[in-house]
């Protein structure tokens, strides 16, 4: 089973004997988390910051597992009161209560998918676990809190942000042994 946490979709899919058993994709993903937490801090604190800000809060501080309330990050931007620049601190709490809605989602989404999973392969599933992939596959604690939620075990693939492409790559080379993704590939000639 992988669930791939990108940027703009999360997709999910158990793949067995060379192809693709089932499948589900949601467009909750990084870019989703990052609007929330702008919208959360903009609504909390009237505190306008941009895309790049809100992803790096979520990489400098997200803790889906155990968020204490005493771990802050400073948060810069543009105070829409005042038109000014200003800061607050926000804490591993306030974050996780922001991106709690996505995170739930990402969560049913998987649950979904094992559910409409043929039970034996569910078994497999349960004894290898779950492989994470993709940027969002880095989200602080969210290893911990699928086990926790699923109650299965789950590990994050080496090289996470890049390995789907590696893998894309490597895949044109089995071409003719994976059943799928390749019905409408096309090879084209650069000149
Ligand atoms: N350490 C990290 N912690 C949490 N999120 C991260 C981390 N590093 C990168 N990301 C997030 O991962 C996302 C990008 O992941 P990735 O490169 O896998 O997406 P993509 O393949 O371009 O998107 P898609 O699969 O939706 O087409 C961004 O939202 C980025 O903020
Ligand atoms: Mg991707």
């Amino acid at each position: 089973m992988i669930v791939d946490i990108g940027g703009g979709t999360t997709d999910i899919a158990i793949v067995s004997m060379n192809g693709v058993v089932t499948s589900y994709t949601i467009k909750t993903a990084g870019n989703a988390i990052d609007r929330s937490i702008a919208k959360y801090i903009q609504n909390k604190y009237k505190l306008l910051i941009g895309e790049r800000t809100a992803e790096k809060v979520k990489i400098e501080l997200c803790n889906l597992y155990d968020p204490n309330d005493e771990v802050t990050y400073t948060v810069k931007g543009r105070s829409l009161l005042k038109g000014l620049p200003a800061q607050i601190q926000l804490s591993e709490i306030e974050l996780f209560k922001a991106i709690e809605d996505d995170t739930f989602a990402i969560m049913e989404a998987i649950r979904k998918v094992l559910e409409d999973a043929p039970p034996e392969l569910v078994g497999d599933i349960y004894d290898n676990g779950l492989l994470l992939t993709g940027g969002g596959a880095l989200l602080g604690g969210l290893t911990q809190l699928i086990k926790r939620t699923l109650g299965i075990n789950c590990n994050i693939a080496k090289d996470a942000i890049n390995c789907v492409a590696k893998g894309t790559g490597m895949a044109f080379g089995s071409m003719t042994t994976l059943l799928d993704g390749f019905e409408t590939a096309t090879v084209y000639k650069y000149r």
